[in-house]
Formats: C-alpha cells, sequence, structure tokens
C-alpha cells in the first residue's frame, strides 16, 4: 500500500510543468469525480477542466465552479452540458472539445453506480449502467484519442473495479439482455470485466497512451443507493445495510481525492508524470512501461496476470468486436 502521507508528498509536488494541462472529467459533477477535480484544482497549478455532466446537474455545478475558480484562479473550470449516458451525446461533445483543443493531457472516467435494480436501457437500447460504466467510456476515450496523443504524457483513467475482473464474464449475452440473465452482482462483474479488456485492447493499439483501471475502494458517495428500484426487498437492504456499510468503512472523502489526483499524475503508472522513488506500477504485460494498470484504491497496481492471460486468449476478440458494432454508429 501506498502510504497517504507518500501519495500527499508526491501531490504536492504537482506543477505546471506535471498538471494536466488539459483535462477532461466525465463526470465532475459528484462523487469520485467532483473530489479529484478539486484536489487537482487545490494544487495551485495551471489548468484547463472541461467538467462534463447532464442538465440536470447544471445549477449546483456552476456554483462548485465558482467555488473553484475562488481556490484558484489559474484553473479554468468549463461547464460543458452532455447526455453521458448517449452515445450520439458523447460523440457530440468530443467533437466539441476536440474544436477548442488540439491536446488533452488527462481524460478521468467516473460515470455510473451499482447496478442493483432492473433492467433499464437508455432511448438507445443500451442497459444505463453498462452505458455510463463501459460504452459511452470507450467511446470517449476512441474519439479523444487524436488529441490525447499530442500530449507528452496521456493518461486515461476509467474508475471502477480494476483488478477484479474474472472469467466469469458472459460472451453469449454480452449485454444481459436474455430474460432473467441481468443481477446486480452479474452485472457489476460484466461491465468490471469489460472495462478491464476494453482498456487492454486500446493499450495494445496506443502504446503511448497510459490507461488505468482503477478500483476506488469504498467512498460515501451514495453510489449504491443510484440504481435501486425504490421500496422493492432489495432496495431495503441497500439502504438499511450496505450504505451503513459503506458510510462506517469508507475512506475518507480527502483520501479517496487525494489516491485519485496521485493516480492522475504520478509517474508510478507508466514512469511519466510526478517522478516517483517508491515501487513502481506493473501493467497488465508484467512491464513498467505504459499499457494498462489495474490499480487498487490503496495506488498499488495488480497484475492478475492469470485471468487476464485467460480473459484475452478466450474473451478479448469477441467483447471488442461486440463493443466496435455498438459504437460503430458513433464513431
Ligand atoms: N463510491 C464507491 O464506493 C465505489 C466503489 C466501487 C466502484 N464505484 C464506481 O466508481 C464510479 C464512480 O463512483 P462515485 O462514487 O464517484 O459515483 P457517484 O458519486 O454516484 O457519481 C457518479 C457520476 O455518474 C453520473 N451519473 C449517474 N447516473 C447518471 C445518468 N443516468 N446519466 C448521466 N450521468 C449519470 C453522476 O452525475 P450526476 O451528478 O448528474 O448525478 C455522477 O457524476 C462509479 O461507476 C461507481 O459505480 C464506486
Amino acid at each position: 500500500m501506498v502510504a497517504l502521507t507518500e501519495v500527499k508528498a508526491s501531490n504536492a509536488l504537482i506543477n505546471d510543468a506535471t498538471a494536466p494541462r488539459v483535462a477532461v472529467f466525465v463526470s465532475g459533477t459528484a462523487g469520485i469525480g467532483k473530489l479529484t477535480l478539486k484536489a487537482l484544482v487545490e494544487t495551485g497549478a495551471s489548468t484547463r477542466i472541461y467538467l462534463v455532466g447532464r442538465k440536470s446537474a447544471e445549477e449546483r455545478t456552476r456554483a462548485f465552479i465558482d467555488e473553484l475558480h475562488a481556490i484558484n484562479a489559474r484553473a479554468e473550470v468549463i461547464w460543458t452540458e452532455a447526455e453521458v449516458s448517449l452515445l450520439a451525446e458523447t460523440k457530440r461533445v468530443c467533437g466539441l472539445i476536440k474544436s477548442k483543443e488540439p491536446r488533452v493531457d488527462l481524460l478521468f472516467l467516473t460515470t455510473g453506480y451499482a447496478p442493483f435494480g432492473k433492467r433499464t436501457e437508455t432511448a438507445e437500447g443500451v442497459e444505463v449502467a453498462q452505458s455510463l460504466e463501459y460504452y459511452t467510456r470507450v467511446l470517449f476515450i476512441q474519439h479523444l484519442l487524436p488529441v490525447l496523443r499530442q500530449a507528452e504524457a496521456p493518461r486515461v483513467i476509467s474508475v471502477l473495479a480494476g483488478g477484479m475482473e474474472s472469467t466469469w464474464v458472459d460472451l453469449d449475452d454480452i449485454d444481459l439482455k436474455r430474460p432473467g440473465n441481468f443481477w446486480g452482482g452479474k452485472a457489476q462483474l460484466q461491465y468490471g470485466t469489460m472495462n478491464s479488456v476494453g482498456l487492454d485492447k486500446l493499450a495494445q493499439l496506443n502504446s503511448d497512451v497510459t490507461f488505468i483501471h482503477s478500483s476506488p475502494g469504498w467512498v460515501s458517495t451514495g453510489n449504491v443507493l443510484r440504481g435501486r428500484d425504490a421500496g422493492s426487498i432489495t432496495d431495503w437492504l441497500m439502504w438499511l445495510v450496505l450504505e451503513p456499510l459503506v458510510r462506517l468503512f469508507s475512506m475518507t472523502d480527502d483520501a479517496s481525492a487525494q489516491r485519485n489526483l496521485f493516480q492522475c499524475t504520478s509517474a508510478s503508472f507508466g514512469g511519466r508524470g510526478v517522478p516517483w522513488t517508491g515501487k513502481p506500477g506493473v501493467n497488465t504485460r508484467g512491464n513498467k512501461a505504459a499499457g494498462v494498470f489495474l490499480a487498487k484504491y490503496t495506488c498499488d497496481s495488480v497484475e492478475n496476470a492469470k485471468t487476464m492471460a485467460a480473459l484475452r486468449e478466450k474473451a478479448q476478440q469477441k467483447i471488442w468486436d461486440h463493443t466496435q458494432e455498438m459504437l460503430r454508429p458513433y464513431l
């Protein structure tokens, strides 16, 4: 475990040279995205941040942005509205960002929730949590890769379940559409595994970009209650048991913010960024170069080598082909 004091010492070294010059947060309107974005602004560094969020979050987020500008006038935070559960909207907003920015240094992805309610689809026919936690995330990456590649040390972080991937991923019903095949635990495992497999593929195709699929640990953001069916037994269990447990055993907001900021900036992951003299992270290929890192909330990386090798052999091509088929109309 990287001690919080070491994390903070590293973050104290963030300056104009090491902070991302341009960052895109999807979405920084709540939870870990919001905490991390604020920690980045609090470094005092000069940075421009596109804070992407849906219309319903605009009012409170504009107040948050005013607060950020008072903290650090050298940080420009730009409210960027998009209905980020939708693929068409993802394409539109990426086009907007690319029209303004020739380079993007950091893409930080946190949308989604624990899918413990019934299966619900977006207007585009994709299960909502799967769209937020996988498809739109991959689409953001694919659209922004040309500008990410213009950065000196481009980095993409997808916050979900890095290191928890499993060979139990369902390849016959990737989107869990068959009757009875969608339930909370299964969907979480499916979407988490798809993240690792998808990022591993993207890392193969883009060896100059550092990808991190992170597992944030327990952070008391109210996330577990977002995807519930009000009044159901699961809902009561989540409210009575899981949410209080998360509240009790969560790390503090500050620890979460600092640990995620470390993952955004430290050379521990791929060798570029704030210099790191501790144990370096190891990617899913077993080396220290850029690639995909499965980062735990402790800021250590896990290889999960056996599972990743099995997934590469048996699942990756099928998942990637299916992903590209889903995304093709929006690429
Ligand atoms: N917190 C934890 O303990 C924990 C643990 C493991 C994994 N995770 C996963 O890590 C990620 C980040 O967690 P978090 O705690 O930061 O989550 P959070 O506080 O619930 O924030 C999630 C973000 O997703 C957006 N979002 C949710 N539903 C949406 C929808 N239907 N359409 C558009 N945007 C939507 C929210 O936007 P609005 O502000 O507009 O609602 C918010 O910005 C999530 O995928 C979560 O499942 C969290």
